[in-house]
């Protein structure tokens, strides 16, 4: 094992040229898969999916398998203890204590995997945590691209579909940027990019996000590395018609991605899925599409034609194929059988804030939101401190608390107030409201 352990957690958990250094180790597995078989021999991978997969579990067992380690696992919640109430922090520090040497984990909630790494012994690697984000789909799409055009940076890349929901999207977005490729946003109406994922684009990976309607793209582009398109029409054409127009000259690559039916909520459907759009053929007959690559994580339902499969373009088994190598290179990396000798990611910076009482995550869906998992301490990174502005460790939403409290007077302040500016940062405790600071014996008499 790698020692510090090294957990997959975010895209952001591991550097450019590591992602770099892991195609080239990808491209010698690719090249001879039988050939690695005692790569990892002795090594037992358990992987935990609380939710459905086909392809991440298959191809993380069969990665295993191929470098010559074994494979433990459970499948459903309903056949592992967290049926009975278990929690997560339990699970992996059982299955991480002498079960298994490496832990891949999918689970419906936003942060659990970052809760798994802090309390399994060994590494563990994030396989979708809600809608969050999937930063191994991510290495196989950017793995892909890598070896079909020679390059990311530069790329014209547009992201398509369900935008809000897919996590795919928005580890993708998060590399690509950071390799200086151009992203162009096309969400289904309703289904945008969360603020949470276009604030870090800008705040962490350098991006320059700009926000227009369809139409009002064209000329955009030159400088930017992220275009934001608001659609107004609510059915498929105002996704892809306009495109047709020439807004953009040229696009490297599509990816689409399906309706997360699994995760709307509330009246997040209304126009069901008779409107969500379907990519076929003949949307892309122009002599600017000749280059474009038609990309998808899988499993596809509807959203591209199956008249697209011969063609060249289509890359989407291509991903899941790929996915093999690049996830044998990923294990024997995090097992610390293969060495990168490149520089790693640089730990985040800021001060980390942490209280069971006051302040919680805003996101109904983040783990430190879920009843299981009560345990878990709300622990947020501090992007600014005067007024402060905080980042939730686990799933990224940015909060502005309103209240900030003194840890020995009790006394409390507006957070923008000169008092409340005075505290220091280790003595300061953040609230939502009033009475939540009242709750915890806060106020001023
Ligand atoms: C994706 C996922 O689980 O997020 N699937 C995958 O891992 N290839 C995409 C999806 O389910 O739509």
């Amino acid at each position: 094992m790698v020692f510090p352990k090294r957990d997959f957690v975010s895209i952001d958990d591991l550097s450019n040229p590591e992602i770099l250094a892991l195609f080239t180790a990808a491209d010698e597995f690719h090249g001879d898969l039988r050939g690695f078989a005692t790569q990892c021999s002795g090594s037992i991978l358990a992987t935990l999916f609380f939710e459905a997969s086909t392809r991440t579990r298959l191809s993380f067992e069969s990665a295993m398998l191929r470098l010559g380690g074994g494979v433990i696992s459970a499948t459903e919640g309903a056949s592992t203890s967290a049926s009975k109430g278990e929690s997560l922090a339990d699970t992996v520090r059982v299955v991480g204590g002498k079960y298994a040497d490496l832990i891949v984990l999918r689970h419906r909630d936003e942060g659990a995997a970052r809760v798994a790494a802090r309390y399994a012994e060994v590494p563990v690697i994030n396989a979708g945590d809600g809608a969050h984000e999937h930063p191994t789909q991510t290495l196989c799409d950017l793995y892909t691209l890598w070896k079909e055009k020679g390059k990311l940076q530069g790329l014209e890349v547009l992201l398509a579909g369900d935008l809000k929901y897919s996590r795919t999207i928005h580890s993708l977005a998060y590399a690509l940027a950071r390799f200086g490729a151009n992203l162009v946003f096309r969400p289904f109406p309703g289904l945008e990019i969360p603020e949470s994922v276009l604030v870090r684009l800008e705040r962490d990976f350098d991006a320059s996000v700009r926000r227009a309607r369809v139409g009002e793209i064209k000329g955009l582009g030159a400088g930017k590395d992220a275009i934001y398109v608001t659609p107004h029409m609510p059915h498929q054409n105002s996704l892809f018609t306009r495109i047709d127009d020439s807004e953009l000259d040229r696009i490297d690559a599509i990816y689409m991605t399906r309706l997360q039916r699994e995760r709307l909520e509330g009246d997040e459907d209304p126009t069901g899925r008779r409107d969500y759009p379907t990519l076929a053929p003949q949307q892309f007959r122009g002599k600017r599409f000749r280059d474009t690559r038609i990309m998808h994580p899988l499993p596809r339902v509807d959203e591209i034609s199956y008249d697209f499969d011969d063609d060249p373009r289509a890359l989407y088994f291509r991903q899941a194929a790929l996915g093999v190598p690049i996830r044998m290179a990923l294990l024997a990396f995090l097992l610390g059988t293969l060495e990168l000798g490149v520089p790693a990611q640089e730990p985040e910076e800021g001060v980390v804030y942490r209280s069971a009482v006051g302040l919680r995550c805003k996101n109904p869906r983040c783990v430190t939101n879920a009843a299981a998992e009560h345990y878990v301490i709300p622990e947020f990174r501090e992007l600014r401190s005067a007024p402060p502005l905080l980042r939730c460790s686990f799933c990224d939403w940015e909060v502005e608390p309103e209240l900030t409290g003194h840890a020995q007077s009790r006394r409390l302040h507006r957070s923008n107030a000169a008092e409340a500016l005075r505290i220091l940062p280790q003595r300061r405790v953040y609230f939502e409201s009033e009475g939540q600071a009242v709750e915890a014996g806060f106020g001023n008499p």
